[in-house]
C-alpha cells in the first residue's frame, strides 16, 4: 500500500474508497468490493447516513481493523464541544469500530472551535489517530491553527482537473497539512471521462481517463478517494501504481484548469440552506 505520512507520522493510504452512496445495499457491497480489490483508506461521514452500512462491509470483508483506514465526519449540526463528544461515539458505534483513523469537521460552519476542542481530546484519549478538516480554505485553516494547541493532520476538498486549487494545495504543503481531493473524478461532471486532452493521455499509456486523473493526483502529492458502485470501476481506479504521467502530461492537465468549484461554499444562501437543514442523524 502506497502511503504518504502525516504530520503526526501517521501513514494513510496515498488512495482511498470514497463512499457517498446512499444506498445501503451498494454502499455495503461497495465497502466490500473496494476492500476485497485492495483499498485500505473508507472515506465516509455522518451526514452520508451510511455509517451503519460502511460497518457492515468493513465486518464482512473480514480483512482486520489494525489494517485499514477508516474516516468519518462531523456534520454541522453535530459541531460544538458536547455534541462533538456524542457524535464521534455515535460514529464509532453505527461503524462498530473502538478507534477511528481519522476524524474530520465536515463543514467549516457552526461551533468548530468547540469541535476542535473535543476532538483534540479524543486524539489525544487514543480514540482517533489523526484529525483534520474538510472545505476549509487557507484562511480558515490559518485561524484554526493560530488558537489550537494541535493543527489538523488532513484537509480534504473539492479537487480535480477543473478545479485544481494550486494555492490552497501550495498553503496546505508548506504548513504540512495533507491534502485529500474530494469529488477527484469531477464527480463525472463536465463530460470529464471524453475530455479530449484527458482521452489522449489515457490512450498514450494504454489506461482510462479515470486511472489518468488518479494518477495526476497521486503525482501531485494528493490523497484521492474516488467513489464507485461498479465493482469493475472499483479495481479498474486501484490500477494506478503500474505507469508514471509525463512533466508534459502533467503540464496538459494543468490547463484543464478552470478554477471553479461544483459547490460554492461560500455563498451564503447555501451556508443557510444546510445549516437550517433538519438532518436525522
Ligand atoms: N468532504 C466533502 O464535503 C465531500 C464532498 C463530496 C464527496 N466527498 C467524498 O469524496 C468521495 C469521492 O467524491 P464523489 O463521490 O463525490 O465523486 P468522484 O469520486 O469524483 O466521482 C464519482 C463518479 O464517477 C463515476 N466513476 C467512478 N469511477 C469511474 C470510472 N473508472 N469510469 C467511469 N466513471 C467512474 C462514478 O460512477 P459509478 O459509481 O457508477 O461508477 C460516480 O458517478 C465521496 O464518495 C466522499 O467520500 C466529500
Amino acid at each position: 500500500m502506497h502511503t504518504v505520512k502525516l504530520n503526526n507520522n501517521v501513514e494513510m493510504p496515498i488512495l482511498g474508497f470514497g463512499v457517498l452512496i446512499d444506498d445501503a445495499q451498494k454502499c455495503e457491497q461497495s465497502v466490500i468490493d473496494a476492500i476485497n480489490t485492495g483499498y485500505r483508506l473508507i472515506d465516509t461521514a455522518s451526514g452520508y447516513l451510511n455509517e451503519a452500512a460502511v460497518g457492515n462491509g468493513i465486518k464482512k470483508s473480514g480483512v482486520a481493523r489494525e489494517e485499514l483506514f477508516i474516516a468519518t465526519k462531523l456534520w454541522i449540526q453535530e459541531a460544538g464541544y458536547e455534541k462533538t463528544k456524542l457524535a464521534f461515539e455515535k460514529s464509532l458505534e453505527k461503524l462498530q469500530l473502538d478507534y477511528l483513523d481519522l476524524y474530520m469537521i465536515h463543514m467549516p460552519f457552526g461551533d468548530v472551535y468547540g469541535s476542535w476542542r473535543a476532538m483534540e481530546e479524543l486524539y489525544k484519549e487514543g480514540k482517533v489517530r489523526a484529525i483534520g478538516v474538510c472545505n476549509f480554505q487557507p484562511d480558515r485553516l490559518m485561524d484554526l491553527m493560530l488558537f489550537n494547541e494541535i493543527k489538523p493532520a488532513v484537509c480534504q476538498i473539492e479537487t480535480h482537473p477543473f478545479c485544481q486549487q494550486s494555492d490552497t494545495l501550495k498553503f496546505l504543503q508548506d504548513n504540512n497539512i495533507q491534502i485529500e481531493a474530494w469529488g477527484p473524478l469531477a464527480q463525472g461532471k463536465n463530460d470529464i471521462f471524453n475530455n479530449e486532452i484527458l482521452v489522449a493521455i489515457a490512450g498514450k499509456h494504454n489506461k482510462s481517463v479515470s486511472q489518468v486523473v488518479l494518477r495526476w493526483h497521486l503525482q501531485r502529492g494528493v490523497v484521492a478517494i474516488p467513489k464507485s458502485v461498479n465493482k469493475y470501476r472499483i479495481e479498474q481506479n486501484f490500477q494506478v501504481f503500474d505507469f508514471e504521467l509525463t512533466t508534459e502530461d502533467m503540464n496538459a492537465i494543468t490547463h484543464l484548469d478552470t478554477k471553479t468549484t461544483s459547490f460554492d461554499l461560500r455563498n451564503p444562501e447555501l451556508i443557510k440552506m444546510m445549516g437550517k437543514f433538519k438532518y436525522d442523524i
